[in-house]
């Protein structure tokens, strides 16, 4: 192709993505849509720039502004979380836990965390595996007796794990995360053998900023990894969280451990979020879980088996729900896609059991934390469920079902819990005249 093809091209397709996805259900748990003021501020000149080290103390010339933006995103952290310290440089997640890995452990040490398949994330994985802990910090990886059918650590089976392997880490927080885990209960008996508690809370951050999720800092974490754009609805970066005993290590491990630049424009745009959960945050985190359980009771209600009918579903912006008796996660995944309603396949605990795997597994997960963003609310679960059952239950033609998605979707288009904009939630926002 010619050069000139290849932007049309490239233009065409990203055209393309913004229009289905103005027209379709977005459950991916693991995602959001950031507010119109942040999508701005992730193109400003920030993405240009440079500036490793410490705000006021960079590597770089030409911070000035950057610094300020820097200490702005540190203050609003600190006071959201009611943290000691915050450090905003990790440039996603995973980068944050390789950051706390690096900070409180030596490769060979043991960390005590969830196996994948009971919703702990690659990058607590074995080395076997290519997990990050294990692949590419050292770490050793014992995982936590899990109970299956209130999918949750086993607390009394896990204490007693815990004292016996003498983990450096204990790991809480998860990929499939149901409700909050046991890190009152477990983090005395972590210290005593000499480990540090982390929490993962990439994906409930935004429950934990607006106070509906438990509050892991002051239940005994001393450090919490987080992804900035689950239920944090911010741009894609990451952000640690920590007591003011370990922030220097925390600091050091992330710079220069694991980061040079850390993605600028990023940061700006955190202090956007931040300052949106600060005005927002409670009411939005609060019927994001109420949509989840509306969504849960509602697929339930109509034959799909969601795990834990008997605990309510679930306590936050996830449902994990058994589909074997309609087929496989990924058929059922992409029959989905093609009627426009997008989730994803999930491993069920006991799939690995069962000799299923990650490409066919037995689950779908869904969450809620974007399409509430979009304004819905509990009646609108109940439409969304009865898409998704006449899809995977009735076996309706995919394409009807997502002309009525489509349908469905036109109310749709604002984006909730942010400052005010006549941006909508999926619009291309074009800056050369051509395109
Ligand atoms: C529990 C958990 N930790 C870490 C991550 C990684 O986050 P990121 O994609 O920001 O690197 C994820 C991503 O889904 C996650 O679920």
């Amino acid at each position: 192709m010619k050069s000139e093809e290849y932007m049309k091209r490239v233009f065409d397709l990203v055209h393309q993505h913004h229009e289905w996805f103005r027209n379709s259900i977005p459950l991916i748990a693991s995602e959001n849509v950031t507010s119109p003021a942040v999508r701005e501020l992730l193109i400003c000149d920030f993405q240009h720039r440079y500036a490793e080290g410490w705000p006021g103390e960079r590597v770089y010339a030409g911070c000035k502004y950057i610094d300020q933006v820097e200490l702005l995103a540190m203050e609003l952290a600190r006071e959201l979380f009611e943290a000691e310290h915050a450090n905003v440089q990790p440039i996603s997640g995973v980068t944050a836990n390789l950051a706390t890995y690096t900070a409180l452990t030596d490769p060979g040490d043991t960390m005590m965390c969830l196996s994948i398949a009971m919703g702990g994330h690659i990058s607590m994985g074995k080395k076997k595996f290519g997990g990050t802990a294990g692949a590419v910090h050292g770490l050793e990886i014992e995982y936590f007796p899990f109970d299956e059918t209130r999918m949750n650590i086993d607390v009394e089976a896990a204490e007693e794990k815990i004292k016996q392997v003498k983990p450096k880490l204990v790991t809480f927080g998860g990929s499939v995360f149901l409700f909050p885990h046991p890190v009152k209960e477990l983090a005395p008996i972590a210290k005593d053998v000499g480990a540090h508690v982390m929490y993962d809370a990439a994906h409930v951050a935004g429950l934990i900023a607006g106070k509906h999720f438990q509050d892991p800092l002051r239940e005994g974490a001393e450090v919490m990894t987080c992804s900035t754009h689950k239920t944090l609805p911010g741009p894609q970066h990451g952000m640690i969280l920590c007591t003011k005993e370990l922030a220097d290590r925390i600091n050091r491990a992330v710079f220069p451990g694991v980061v040079s630049n850390h993605h600028l424009h990023a940061v700006a745009a955190l202090v956007v979020t931040l300052a949106e959960m600060m005005k927002f945050g409670k009411e939005y985190a609060s019927q994001i879980i109420k949509n989840a359980k509306a969504l849960g009771k509602a697929l339930y209600d109509q034959g799909i088996n969601v795990l834990c009918a008997d605990l309510g579903f679930t306590q936050s912006h996830i449902l994990l729900a058994d589909i074997t008796k309609y087929g496989d996660g990924g058929t059922i995944e992409q029959k989905l896609e093609n009627a426009n309603i997008i989730l994803n396949r999930n491993l069920l605990p006991w799939d690995p059991r069962q000799g299923r795997n990650y490409k066919h597994p037995g689950g779908i997960r869904i969450g809620t934390s974007e399409v509430t963003r979009l304004g819905m609310k509990e009646r609108e679960m109940k439409t969304i469920a009865e898409f998704i059952v006449r899809v995977v239950v009735d076996g309706e033609p995919e394409e009807r079902i997502a002309q009525e998605v489509a349908e469905f979707r036109k109310e749709y288009q604002k984006i909730c819990y942010c400052f005010e904009s006549p941006i909508e939630a999926y619009e291309y926002i074009s800056l050369s005249s051509s395109q």
